[in-house]
């Protein structure tokens, strides 16, 4: 079915379209199709919001407070809960997540006292109410407001290889390899000034994350010469996502071990040969299981993720995945759903990407892993997911503190190297404010005193 979109509240146009595209492959957008109206109208002291299309008809009224910040963003709410309606009346369908569209489902639900506002003003499902509350409770007195939290993130943009799936800004380390000495020396600047920062300003550090990319691309030599300052912090949670099974080696974890790192992930995805060729991993399932064996000889919690709906896969490809995935007994086990963002090269080639069992192989998951011992931890959603679902961290001993940092925006980021973004919450969580580092690698590296300059200022 094809609709089109008429507005009076044309600044909330891409959040209207995010709850349409939510409902493909049931609606689609097109001009000429059948019109959706959303309309406003002031009154003294509150505004009239409608909805109308054919005979369906649906109005909301909002009282202003008269601060304009908070006014739009019940105006924004209120509206596209309308459209979510007209749209489930319109289609018969229900979407587990109503008319929320944002990545941080649990961070709104912790602002609003709880899930049940969630399911009682978006129309979420009981059941991802449910989960959203679960996630809150399990993540126990992590989340606090000390508005001097701090974490590091450290971006390694390199892979071996490109996955058809993935939107990340990355680079082939191959292609990128003669910048590398240049690179390391950049990197390890920046984080030598991001420590500096911290100890300045007397900031309380609660974790390091070195993500990417891939940051087992790096050789052994070139990871220490990226990351040695981080040596000088200690008795912090300290990730290494490694990623990749076939960028895995002793070397490398002996220097991953030495610069103090706490844990690491080994990422299967899936444990289907025929996929991961299909992928463009590049690496076989048994590279996985050697991998896992190197990292268990060092003292280090390990994660691993998995996606599901992966393409081609059956429900019970991924089951065997998962099963896989349990019986090595890792510490954390992250379940995605599959997101097929624009830049991905499964987006370029036409990819569909709705499925009649992404909701099994999640719902699947949950129950599985929970009767195995893992609790949910954290969770966020993207843009253009499979069955509209979500991606949640489990754990078996302790939560993440960085992926639940990240995920609350409870703490300020300070972020290093290319691509990197840093995010300052010390006005408080309602004032959060973003720079970007340059994203292309010669560019970073010719302007790396002016982006420590800069980052320097924007936490003073
Ligand atoms: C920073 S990414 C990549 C980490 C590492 N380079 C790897 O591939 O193992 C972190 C995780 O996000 C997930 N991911 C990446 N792209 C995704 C996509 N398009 N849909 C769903 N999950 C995705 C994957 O599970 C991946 O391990
Ligand atoms: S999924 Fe990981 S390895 Fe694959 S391209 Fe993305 S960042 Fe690189």
């Amino acid at each position: 079915m094809n609709i089109s979109l008429i507005t009076q509240f044309p600044e909330f146009e891409n959040e209207y379209v995010d709850v349409v595209n939510a409902f493909s492959p049931y609606v689609k957008l097109d001009e000429n199709g059948l019109e959706i109206q959303i309309l406003r109208e002031n009154l003294d002291n509150s505004c009239k919001i409608s909805i109308k299309y054919g005979d369906f008809h649906n109005t909301q009224t909002l009282k202003l407070t008269n601060d304009l910040i908070v006014d739009k963003r019940y105006l924004k709410r209120i509206s596209k809960t309308l459209l979510y309606q007209a749209l489930t009346n319109l289609t018969n369908v229900s979407l587990p997540w109503g008319s929320l569209t944002g990545i941080r489902p649990t961070k709104l639900a912790r602002e609003l006292g709880g899930a049940k506002f969630l399911q009682e003003d978006f129309f979420v499902s009981l059941d991802k109410a449910k989960l959203v509350d679960d996630i809150l409770a399990n993540q126990g007195n992590i989340v606090d407001d000390n508005p001097k939290n701090v974490d590091i993130y450290v971006n390694i943009p390199f892979c071996v290889s490109r996955c058809s799936y993935c939107s990340f800004i990355s680079a082939l380390y191959d292609q990128k390899k003669k910048f590398m000495k240049d690179y390391t020396k950049a990197l390890a600047k920046e984080i030598e000034a991001t420590i500096q920062i911290i100890s300045n300003k007397s900031l309380n550090l609660r974790s390091i994350y070195v993500g990417g990319g891939t940051p087992t691309s790096l050789s052994a030599d070139e990871t220490y010469d990226a990351l040695y300052p981080l040596t000088k912090v200690n008795n912090v949670e300290f990730t290494i996502e490694a990623g990749r099974p076939d960028t895995i080696s002793v070397e490398k974890l002996e220097v991953i071990k030495s610069l103090g790192a706490s844990r690491i992930s080994v990422n299967p995805q899936t444990f289907n040969k025929k996929t991961l060729d299909l992928i463009g991993r590049r690496h076989s399932v048994e590279d996985i299981y050697t991998a896992y064996d190197i990292v268990k000889r060092y003292d280090l919690s390990i994660n691993m993720d998995l996606i599901a709906s992966l393409p081609g896969e059956t429900y019970q490809d991924f089951v065997n995945s998962l099963t896989c995935a349990i019986d090595l007994y890792p510490d954390d086990i992250t379940v995605h759903t599959l997101a097929i963002k624009r830049s991905s090269s499964m987006s370029l080639d036409g990819y569909d990407n709705t499925s009649d069992v992404a909701s099994m192989m999640v719902e699947y998951s949950l129950n599985t892993l929970q009767n195995a011992g893992y609790k949910p931890y954290y969770l966020y959603r993207q843009k253009h997911m499979s069955g509209n679902l979500e991606n949640v961290g489990y754990t078996r001993s302790k939560p993440v503190i960085y992926n639940i940092d990240n995920m609350e925006e409870c703490s300020s980021i300070l972020a290093n190297g290319a691509g990197g973004i840093s995010k300052n919450c010390l006005f408080g969580k309602n004032r959060i404010e973003r720079i970007s580092n340059a994203k292309n690698i010669e560019e970073y590296l010719r302007r790396i005193d002016e982006i420590i300059e800069k980052k320097i200022d924007f936490f003073s």
